[in-house]
């Protein structure tokens, strides 16, 4: 028995020294963990359960009879995040660049398959070089079975890919596919074709960097959700976030013990709003005020600045959130911030997750270049999701709703639940100098009579009174209790149940 123990302890050894001691190193010379050191720092201590160690590729062209490593380029299996459990699979880029084989996509798929059945999420550590070229499509068909189950885990169980190291070809595809991308800066990259094929065959000259590192996916591409400094960062905060998700979508939320009190109420939002009705203030400052311990994960901060989108705890229930910026572009909606925003209600929507709108819109972004871009498109997806929406949602209105933006952040009309607004709100069509001009031409000429009109309009619609008076906004409320009045209304609403038509499914524009 001895020596059937020891056999399994060298065998053991064997895996887990993945492709050797020299390239090991190299992974630690460029700052990047081992594929298991990284899981080691992913999950609690002591929880992961391996499968497949012992699995090896079955391709024997281009000498590759020779070149079998115990696990075939990837850990898998499951451990917790605090406790809760969740899948995970880490590419160990020592083997072969981490490139996936036939095998190697198999073992992804066994585990993407008991993490659908078994109601759990899967978190893809991704260091890959992607499909293995040695073995033509046998890899692309490995690849093509990890997408199927992508799209199938879909609105089941969250998806979560973190991109540790130099991704290419079918290795961004998969998390492309995912609820979530969070990246390492310096030492991330993902692209579809790398920079030697793009300067064959467009004759551009562009580095790793800029084609694809964090930067331009978390600024420009909005391919990645967010990127930290290092590996232990980025796996330390994608333990943060995982802390907010149900664990599918027929879990309960998680419940965090809350240190916070519910009737805290802040003076200070009294004075957010400026008085001069163009002048910027920072929504940032609401959201960490209303939050649990003002404590807000951000998602895509750097991309589409003028809407803010992220979670946080109220009363130690999770809640997503959905906010215009004033800051940026005076917090207009525009394509980019549209799908931004889209994206996540339909993730919120999927498992449950109860949605904050925080609106102070001036409508949308005019432009040529908006309009060419197709904004009606991209603004119909923001307009589609909250629609379609059937989780608790709670609109606060602390400014501006004007026209369409007024119906597509989260109105009434489309299917929130409770409306508020604080007295400093203004909804109506549009500005009311733009009104002004528009109904009274003819006296355009007239700067006093178009001032004292545009006091009019501003008297009748430049509050939130007249919405109020029909029931579109269901109370008008203090900014100091806007905490408390939250809270209460999400927890009013815990009960919500909405019955959908049988439909195979519906067709967002997409
Ligand atoms: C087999 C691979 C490999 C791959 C890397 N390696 N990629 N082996 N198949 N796809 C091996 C290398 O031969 C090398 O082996 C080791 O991994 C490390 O690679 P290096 O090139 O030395 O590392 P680095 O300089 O850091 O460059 C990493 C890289 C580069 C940027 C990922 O290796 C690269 O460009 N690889 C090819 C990328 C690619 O074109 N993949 C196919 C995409 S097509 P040794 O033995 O020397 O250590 C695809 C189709 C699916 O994925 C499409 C579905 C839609």
């Amino acid at each position: 028995m001895r020596a059937i123990l020891s056999e399994l302890e060298a065998r053991r050894d064997e895996a887990r020294a993945g492709g050797g001691a020299a390239r090991v190193a190299a992974q630690h010379a460029k700052g990047k963990l081992t594929a298991r050191e990284r899981i080691e720092v992913l999950l609690d201590p002591g929880s992961f359960e391996e499968f497949d160690m012992y699995v090896t590729h079955r391709a024997v062209d281009f000498g590759m009879a020779g070149q079998k490593v115990a696990g075939d380029g990837v850990v898998t299996g499951w451990g917790t995040i605090n406790g809760r459990q969740t899948y995970v699979f880490s590419q160990d880029f020592t083997v072969l660049g981490g490139s996936l084989s036939e095998t190697h996509a198999e073992k992804i798929c066994k585990i993407m398959d008991m993490a659908m059945r078994n109601g759990a999420p899967v978190i893809g550590l991704n260091d890959s070089g992607g499909a293995r070229i040695q073995e033509g499509v046998a890899s692309l068909a490995g690849y093509a079975e990890v997408f199927r189950r992508n799209a199938e885990a879909s609105g089941v169980i969250p998806q979560i890919s973190v991109i540790m190291g130099p991704c290419a070809g079918g290795a961004v595809y998969s998390p492309a596919m995912t609820d979530f991308i969070f990246m390492v800066r310096d030492t991330s990259y993902m692209f579809v074709t790398g920079p030697d094929v793009v300067r064959t065959v467009t004759n551009e000259s562009v580095t790793a960097e800029e084609l694809g590192g964090a930067g331009t996916h978390t600024k420009k591409s909005s391919v990645a959700d967010a990127a930290f400094e290092n590996d232990v960062e980025t796996l330390e905060q994608v333990r943060t976030f995982f802390d907010f998700l149900p664990l599918n979508n027929r879990a309960e939320l998680p419940l965090r013990p809350v240190y916070d009190d519910p009737e805290r109420i802040d003076l200070r939002l009294d004075t957010l709003v400026p008085e001069l009705s163009t002048k910027p203030y920072d929504m940032k400052e609401l959201i960490l005020a209303l939050a649990d311990e003002g404590d807000f994960f951000e998602l895509q901060a750097e991309f589409a600045r003028n809407i803010i989108i992220g979670f946080l705890r109220l009363d130690g229930h999770t809640v997503g959130v959905v906010a215009n910026q004033p800051m940026v572009l005076a917090g207009c909606l525009d394509i980019d911030s549209s799908r931004k925003a889209a994206r996540f209600v339909r993730f919120c929507d999927a498992f449950s997750i109860p949605i904050l709108t925080l609106v102070d819109v001036p409508g949308f972004l005019p432009g040529v270049t908006q309009e060419t871009g197709g904004v009606i498109k991209h603004g119909a997806k923001l307009l589609f999701a909250y629609s379609q929406a059937t989780v608790p949602m709670v609109t606060l209105i602390t400014r501006k709703a004007y026209g369409g933006a007024y119906d597509v952040m989260a109105s009434k009309h489309i299917g929130a639940d409770i409306n508020y607004a604080w007295p400093s709100a203004e909804v109506a069509v549009m500005g009311a100098k733009g009104a002004a001009e528009i109904l009274y031409r003819s006296e355009l000429g007239d700067a006093e009579k178009i001032a004292a009109r545009t006091r009019d309009y501003e008297a009748r619609f430049a509050n939130p009174f007249v919405a109020a008076e029909r029931g579109f906004i269901d109370e008008v409320i203090m900014p100091h209790s806007s905490r408390r009045r939250i809270l209460r209304a999400f927890a009013a609403l815990r009960g919500k149940r909405k019955e959908q038509v049988w439909r195979k499914h519906d067709n967002i524009p997409l």
